[in-house]
């Protein structure tokens, strides 16, 4: 099984993805910014190094925790750090740039809907709400699509901690929106890793019973 360094295993869609790598016994690696989370991810036999993505070095000791072994590559860091930067963007393209320059065939970055081609079906509430933090996100899809063609973009509606309802879906329909709860993007992540099929593609991810779509909605068929 080819280990999984995760960015942004310390809480939220990471972690459940940590968790659920652990159970299948895939190798599961993290880089942290705090260290909260260091002693959970322990027990679950994930391997830890502490770093910040607005930090290329950091980066790199990440990805070279696994030694020479092949390796996917997760993202799902977001947020803005105290000087401003967001790391939607920022961090996402350095994770981005070094992971292309390590050789990683296979990358998946989280973002969220509204970003790209969806960003013309946007509400007003969602652009004043989170339209900075959605159109940072856009440029790093956009940088990532340049360095590595092969990675593959899910795209969460709102966000919900609730347990997984196994109803998670992807789409490429730019119309799409609604919710989703971060157990099940975990899942999607988990089983696009796997699906060569999702290589090169962008998606949204979203509860088939928490969708709206103007159009009929066409889940991608996604392999378990
Ligand atoms: N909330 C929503 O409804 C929604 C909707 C669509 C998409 N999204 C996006 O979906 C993704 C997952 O969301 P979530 O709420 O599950 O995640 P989350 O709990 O906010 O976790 C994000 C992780 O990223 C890490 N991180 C942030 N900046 C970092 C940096 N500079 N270097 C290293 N790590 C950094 C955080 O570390 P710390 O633990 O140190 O803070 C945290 O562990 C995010 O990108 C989010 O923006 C959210």
């Amino acid at each position: 099984m080819t280990p999984v360094l995760i960015f942004g295993a310390g809480s939220g869609v990471g972690l459940c993805l940590a968790r659920q790598l652990r159970r299948d016994g895939v190798p599961v690696f993290a880089m942290l910014r705090s260290p909260a989370a260091e002693a959970g991810l322990a027990v679950l036999g994930v391997r830890t190094v502490s770093g910040d993505a607005f930090s290329t070095d950091d980066i790199d000791r990440a990805l070279a925790l696994p030694g020479t072994r092949a390796l996917d590559v997760v993202s799902t860091i977001g947020g803005r750090a105290a000087d401003g930067r967001l790391a939607d963007e920022d961090g996402n393209i350095n994770i981005a740039e070094r992971t292309a320059a390590h050789g990683v065939e296979r990358f998946v970055l989280v973002t969220s809907i509204g970003c790209g081609d969806m960003a013309p079906f946007r509400s007003e509430r969602a652009i004043a709400a989170f339209g900075a933090a959605v159109d940072a996100k856009t440029r790093a899809e956009e940088h990532l699509r340049r360095k590595l063609p092969s990675a593959t973009i899910i795209r969460p509606g709102g966000l919900r901690s609730e347990p997984a309802t196994g109803r998670g879906i992807l789409s490429d329909d730019p119309q799409i929106h609604g919710f989703i709860h971060r157990a099940d993007v975990a899942d999607l992540i988990r089983r696009a890793l796997r699906d060569r099929d999702t290589e090169g593609r962008t998606f949204a991810a979203v509860d088939a019973d928490q969708a709206r779509c103007v159009n009929p909605i066409r889940p991608f068929h996604l392999a378990e």
